[in-house]
């Protein structure tokens, strides 16, 4: 399969003679999840953004930021990141031939992000303290050096990201509602430019962690704190836009707890056979609690892989028997 930049290219702001750097990213699965459609009572489909190049949503974007970079000439990216973005950032500019730095908050990202951006040979900064202080200080210094900055305030992030919106209405050609975790809140405001450009409206359902949802309470959040570290954001850069796409969705933004969260996440793994990181399990941990609000048909959107994070999985699963080389003790491991 092609990237998305030559699947969509006539809807992204790219001309035919312009450098590409792609992974081969998009065309992610959807899937039905039977399970999930029966405990909410209608059609359930999960997005599976996870099997996208590094494993995250974040590479449709940064296809599209990372060539506009090497389109302008860049030499080097920037971005802050709870982890997902990092990886993504790092991959895409080493198969560009950029340099990368990457800030991340010291201790609060997922070890398989951190091996990614180490391993692709970005310069990983550990920041002393969270991500919203990160983003600052990234804007910051974009201002002084010429280094491209591409967190999702970057245009380029949001044209390649709506191209996930594509691809479900190319697959089930009408979705009454979207549901989807928001933590600087790109996302959703990508996919809304998506169906809009597409002339569909489905509800967007956004979810934030209890610890870290900004956009719930209505103020900024200065401690944010959750086990799913990729939405641990407290002041999201596109705050207002995603109000609007709720609100004009005649959506809505509400808050699950952690509790929920892992809930989901382990419900995917173990019903439905999907493994997806914390943060992705928001979205359903969200429609399981607030249900599907007269939806008949409603796509959950699992932003990244379970790999990410395999502390936290190891945390929440159960533990392996330790067996004895004989066929006595495998038949007891084995039947229980
Ligand atoms: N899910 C995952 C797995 C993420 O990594 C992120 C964001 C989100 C959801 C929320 O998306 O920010 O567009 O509302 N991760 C960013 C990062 C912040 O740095 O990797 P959003």
């Amino acid at each position: 399969m092609p990237g998305l930049m030559e699947r969509y290219r006539e809807r992204l702001p790219f001309c035919a003679d312009d450098p590409v750097v792609s992974l081969g990213e998009g065309t992610t699965p959807l899937v039905h999840a039977p399970h999930l459609s029966e405990l909410v009572d209608s059609e359930v489909w999960l997005k599976l953004e996870g099997l996208n190049p590094t494993g995250s949503f974040k590479d449709r974007g940064m296809t599209c930021a990372v060539s506009a970079a090497v389109r302008e000439g860049a030499k080097a990216v920037i971005c802050a990141s709870t982890g997902n973005t990092a990886a993504s950032a790092a991959a895409y500019a080493a198969r560009g031939g950029l340099t990368c730095a990457v800030i991340v908050p010291e201790g609060k990202i997922a070890q398989g992000k951190l091996a990614q951006a180490l391993m692709h040979g970005a310069r990983v900064i550990a920041l002393r303290g969270n991500f919203d202080q990160a983003l600052t200080l990234v804007r910051a210094l974009t201002d002084r050096q010429p280094i491209a900055l591409v967190n999702s305030v970057n245009r380029f992030r949001l044209e390649g990201q709506k191209t996930a919106a594509f691809e479900i209405i190319e697959q089930l050609e009408t979705l009454d509602a979207l549901c989807i975790p928001v933590g600087n809140a790109g996302n959703i405001t990508a996919y809304w430019k998506g169906f809009a450009e597409l002339d569909v409206a489905p509800r967007l359902f956004g979810f934030q962690a209890e610890g870290a949802a900004p956009l719930v309470l209505g103020k900024r959040v200065d401690q944010p704190e959750t086990v799913a570290s990729a939405i641990r954001i407290g002041n999201p850069a596109r705050w207002e836009e995603a109000m609007e796409a709720m609100t004009a969705s005649r959506g809505m933004v509400r808050a699950v707890s952690d509790a929920e969260i892992l809930s989901a996440y382990r419900l995917l793994a173990a019903r439905e056979g999907v493994f997806c990181e914390p943060a992705s399990a928001a979205s359903v941990a969200g429609l399981l609690r607030y249900g599907a609000d007269g939806a008949a048909r409603v796509a959950c959107v699992l932003t990244g892989h379970g790999l990410k994070d395999p502390e936290t999985a190891l945390h929440q699963a159960g533990g392996v028997i330790p067996c004895e080389p004989n066929l006595t003790a495998v038949e007891e491991a084995v039947l229980g």
